[in-house]
């Protein structure tokens, strides 16, 4: 089976995956595909109907309705539409609701090829990619360039523990949930960005894929 080029980029929040992903998609005249913005969107579209978030039916259904506009709201950026993803993430029947939208993403992609980023790419929703990273840094990096990013955005200073102990709290529930949990695919390669600059990373990023596409001229298939 022949298809379009797909990049899966895994790893966890604040590694830079998502600079990255971008990066590539740039370099390849790919289409990119920020995987979290969907569980951002069923987390915030679930808190409007059910505020104390406990009814996951809610939570189901709006994944199940799931449409590509729900992802253009800019307030989806903020910390918290994160903390609501990350409390839909952990529902199986809101995952797998996600699956479809993410593979036919995937598999016939607005362009030559398709850069998805997230955390269970390269493990579960395109298993058969042909290029597959997975992005870290080490707890302290991220959680220095998240406290970095939010100072510059919220115009004040931030607690820098509060930041790093909120990581920590998303590490384990990314890494513990019981469907897909975050994890390096056996085949991916592990770019590991705590000494690099974000430019660093992102050329890294391309070399990395550019050896792969060069070793292996496999037919492209995803899943
Ligand atoms: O990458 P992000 O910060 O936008 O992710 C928000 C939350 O969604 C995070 O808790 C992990 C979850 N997520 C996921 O479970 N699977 C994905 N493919 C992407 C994000």
């Amino acid at each position: 089976m022949s298809g379009k080029m797909i990049i899966a980029v895994d790893g966890p929040s604040a590694s830079g995956k998502g600079t990255i992903a971008k990066g590539l998609a740039r370099y390849f005249g790919y289409a990119h595909l920020d995987t979290g913005l969907l569980y951002r969107a069923v987390g915030y579209c679930t808190s409007q109907e059910n505020p104390l978030m406990d009814n996951p039916e809610i939570a189901i259904k709006i994944a199940k309705n799931f449409t590509s506009d729900k992802i253009d709201n800019p307030i989806l950026k903020t910390d918290t539409a994160s903390q609501l993803a990350s409390k839909v993430a952990v529902i199986p029947q809101v995952r797998e609701a996600l699956l479809n939208y993410q593979r036919n993403f995937a598999v016939a992609p607005p362009a030559d090829g398709a850069v998805l980023d997230g955390r269970d790419i390269g493990t579960v929703i395109c298993p058969l990619a042909p290029v597959k990273l997975f992005v870290t840094a080490s707890v302290t990096v991220r959680a220095k360039r998240r406290h970095q990013e939010l100072e510059k955005l919220l115009q004040y200073d931030v607690d820098f523990n509060s930041v790093l102990a909120d990581l920590q709290k998303r590490d384990e529930r990314d890494t513990q949930r019981a469907t897909a949990p975050l994890r390096q695919a056996e085949d991916s390669i592990l770019l590991d960005t705590t000494h690099m600059s974000i430019e660093t990373a992102i050329s890294q990023a391309i070399q990395l894929t550019e050896l792969v596409l060069l070793q292996d001229n496999r037919q492209f298939a995803c899943i």
